[in-house]
């Protein structure tokens, strides 16, 4: 079948839309960032990011649908993020898609955004890759499935508190690297010794699953103080070791999530281990997650960079396999932060 679904995307600071036949053939594919606008804050600033993708995903919209060389009226379905995200962000792209699908007459599918980036990773593999371990790793999540198909997730462990990309975003801006940090902080730690600081990596008490990183971005806090707690943070160019802190820090990070991944795998008994989001573009993480898979014998999947951060041809493919399932939505659809 070639269904052709318009995917939006706007549940962070993406504002994303693009055109998808058949669940994995890509029309188009238009992400507009809106990391300079939030660049100044270290962070993205939801007010702004709302208001950003007003202005802009009716443009976006417009170019995917150009891009692609169709027009509406060429469409079996348009498929929106819905939850999780930032309420006023999700808001914009839900009510632009049922703007559209009322217009036109065309099914509505709403699609859950992690899943999304799980099957981002599966649309440049040539056969399933199901059953799977599914490892999401972005900026607003870091969580570990047991996927049966595109459709069934079963969640295994997730994030006590930050984010992995949320950790690497704020030891950049303690380090003086610009937003987003997951890029800066790697570029900085390829100078610096990944074994220079004993960071520590967490591990649940009763052996159960988990990941957590502020504990981490505290003692990176607490080794920039010198150790005292209390002391004032210094300026980043007083910090004399910042290579060392960015290698030491992004190999606690990696170790942390290629322990807990595998050590997953194995209990789950499954061969094949899919790595998504946004930090899943780390060099560290994919060499590391790599070198584990051949060590056990698993195989461990990446999509290309362009697929690992947000965009919407991940929201088309996945929705497409909603909308054969029967999965449309009626125009009660919600939005949801979680
Ligand atoms: O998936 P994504 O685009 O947005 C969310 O859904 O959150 O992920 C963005 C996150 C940011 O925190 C960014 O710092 C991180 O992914 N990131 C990286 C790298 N590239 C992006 N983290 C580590 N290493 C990278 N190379
Ligand atoms: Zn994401």
């Amino acid at each position: 079948m070639s269904e052709r679904i318009l995917g939006i995307e706007t549940s962070c600071d993406e504002t994303a839309a693009a055109v998808v036949r058949g669940g994995r053939e890509v029309l188009s594919s238009v992400v507009h960032s809106q990391i300079d606008e939030h660049a100044e804050y270290g962070g993205v600033v939801p007010e702004i990011a709302g208001r950003s993708h007003l202005r802009e995903l009716t443009g976006i919209a417009d170019r995917a649908l150009e891009e692609a060389g169709l027009g509406l009226e060429d469409l079996d379905a348009v498929a929106v993020t819905t939850r999780p995200g930032l309420i006023g962000s999700l808001l914009v792209g839900v009510s632009t898609a049922k703007g559209l699908a009322y217009g036109t007459g065309l099914p509505l599918v709403g699609v859950h955004h992690i899943e999304a980036h799980v099957y981002a990773a599966t649309m440049e593999c040539e056969s399933a890759p199901y059953p799977c371990i599914a490892l999401v790793v972005s900026g607003g999540h870091t969580a570990l499935y047991r996927a049966e198909s595109p459709l069934e997730h079963t969640l295994l462990a997730s994030t006590l508190d930050d984010a992995a990309g949320e950790a690497f975003d704020k030891v950049a801006w303690l380090l003086g690297l610009p937003y987003p940090g997951g890029p800066s902080v790697s570029a900085l730690a390829r100078e610096g010794r990944p074994d220079a600081i004993a960071f520590p990596r967490y591990r649940a008490a009763d052996g159960g699953g988990g990941f957590s990183f502020s504990g981490l971005k505290t003692a990176v806090l607490y080794h920039l103080r010198g150790g005292d707690a209390l002391a004032p943070t210094p300026p980043p160019e007083r910090i004399t070791d910042r290579a060392d802190v960015a290698a030491s820090f992004e190999q606690a990070v990696v170790d942390s999530l290629v322990d807990e991944t595998f050590r997953a795998a194995g209990r789950e008994e499954l061969d094949t281990i899919l790595v998504a989001g946004g930090v899943a573009c780390n060099r560290r993480l994919r060499e590391e997650m790599t070198r584990r898979g051949s060590e056990d014998g698993r195989t461990v999947v990446f999509p290309s960079p362009a697929y690992c951060t947000d965009n919407a041809v991940m929201i088309a493919g996945l929705g497409t396999e909603l909308l054969r399932a029967g999965r449309t939505c009626g125009w009660d659809l919600d939005a949801s932060p979680r």
